[in-house]
């Protein structure tokens, strides 16, 4: 990409959860935004994005919407990505997508600037941007890594609804105020709520993220799997996940038990994630004092507590990582992608 003063952004799918983020992460982080350019469905014609304290008029994504573009941050789900983001290329465009589409290609970087930010180098005009679950997690694991090599790593999500979109929302939130107009009484029954999810949400937990796969694991899970083991460079690394929804607005929090080859003592955990670039330790159990998902929410760090050894096997550790899920897992890693880039 050729080094400007300043950059023309497009967000395609910017009236979604994560592309109303992304504008506004654009703006916080001050990145050299010359044209802003919000793409999404005919749904959203007659609608506005603010954006810089703007109301900026959305248009219609169709093959014509990248001339002139620098930077398009996709963000409007694995089909539209496949079609347009070949399309966004070749017009000159270098995408950043935030769908599966091209996570897994051989050909197509997958980055998170804290882990493997040399990797945004190697595009050859599409970069994927990891799975919400999968960010937070590779930020905390990749400097226990570093120090003391991860043998295995078991994880279990509780993944906010956000995660799943816009529709996700709404349905946890018609779910409860319908369940708190019969006063809690008759909570399990909501069958005229639209549903996006497998189940009732609200005042539910389900283990069950995106479509199953013939092995009985979900989409999610093997996301979890083959995302973080590309994004460490580790192809063969023990993983097994476990995702789960739950009645959560934003951030997703995580049960992470790791083995590593060789001791890590709590304390020097605790000191290399402190150091860390992008983790904040919140860990003082004696005060009650751990990451919450509703004390996450609109941060912009990955937070790690309840750091403990697992003594069940040798140099065992469980960790509970905490992050926003449409911030360090989606919109907030896009840009700071595309801020690797102008750098460079
Ligand atoms: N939510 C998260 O935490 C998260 C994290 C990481 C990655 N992602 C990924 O980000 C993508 C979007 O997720 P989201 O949660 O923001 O979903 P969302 O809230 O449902 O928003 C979807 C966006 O895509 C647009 N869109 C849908 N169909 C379109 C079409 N045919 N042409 C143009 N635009 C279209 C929508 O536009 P209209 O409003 O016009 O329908 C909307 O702007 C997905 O690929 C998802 O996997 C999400």
């Amino acid at each position: 990409m050729i080094r400007k003063e300043k950059y023309n952004v497009a967000v395609v799918g910017a009236t979604g959860v994560v592309g109303i983020e992304m504008a506004k992460v654009l703006e916080q982080r001050n990145f050299p935004v010359d044209k802003f350019l919000p793409l999404a469905s005919e749904r959203s014609e007659g609608k506005a994005v603010s954006f810089r304290n703007e109301e900026i008029p959305v248009s219609v994504l169709d093959e014509n919407s990248f001339e002139g573009v620098d930077i398009a941050l996709f963000s409007a789900g694995a089909t539209i990505s496949k079609k347009f983001a070949p399309i966004a290329a070749k017009a000159g465009a270098v995408v950043i997508d935030n769908s599966s589409a091209w996570r897994m290609d051989t050909e197509v970087p997958l980055v998170v600037p804290e882990v493997n930010p040399e990797e945004a180098a190697n595009h050859k005009g599409i970069i994927a941007n990891p799975n919400c679950s999968t960010i937070q997690m590779v930020v905390a694991l990749k400097p226990i890594h570093d120090a003391a090599k991860i043998k295995r790593v078991v994880v279990s999500t509780y993944q906010s609804v956000s995660g799943w979109g816009k529709e996700a929302v709404e349905q946890l939130i018609e779910e409860t105020k319908d369940i708190a107009s019969r006063d809690c009484k008759n909570y399990n029954n909501t069958k005229d709520i639209k549903k996006v999810l497998p189940a009732q949400i609200a005042f539910n937990v389900i283990p069950h993220i995106d479509v199953f796969e013939n092995n009985d694991y979900t989409k999610e899970e093997l996301k979890c799997v083959n995302e973080t083991r590309k994004i460490m460079k580790e192809p063969e690394l023990p993983i097994t996940a476990t995702c789960v929804r739950v009645p959560v607005f934003r951030c997703h929090s995580e049960a992470v038990n790791i083995q590593t080859e060789n001791k890590l003592s709590v304390q020097e955990v605790k000191e290399l994630l402190s150091n860390a670039p992008g983790v904040k330790v919140v860990d003082n159990p004696s005060s009650g004092v751990y990451p919450l998902a509703l004390d996450a929410d609109g941060k912009d760090e990955v937070f790690v507590g309840r750091i403990r050894e697992d003594k069940s096997i040798e140099n065992g550790l469980n960790l509970w990582i905490v992050s926003d899920n449409l911030r360090k897992g989606a919109a907030l890693n896009a840009v700071q992608i595309a801020e690797l880039l102008i750098k460079r």
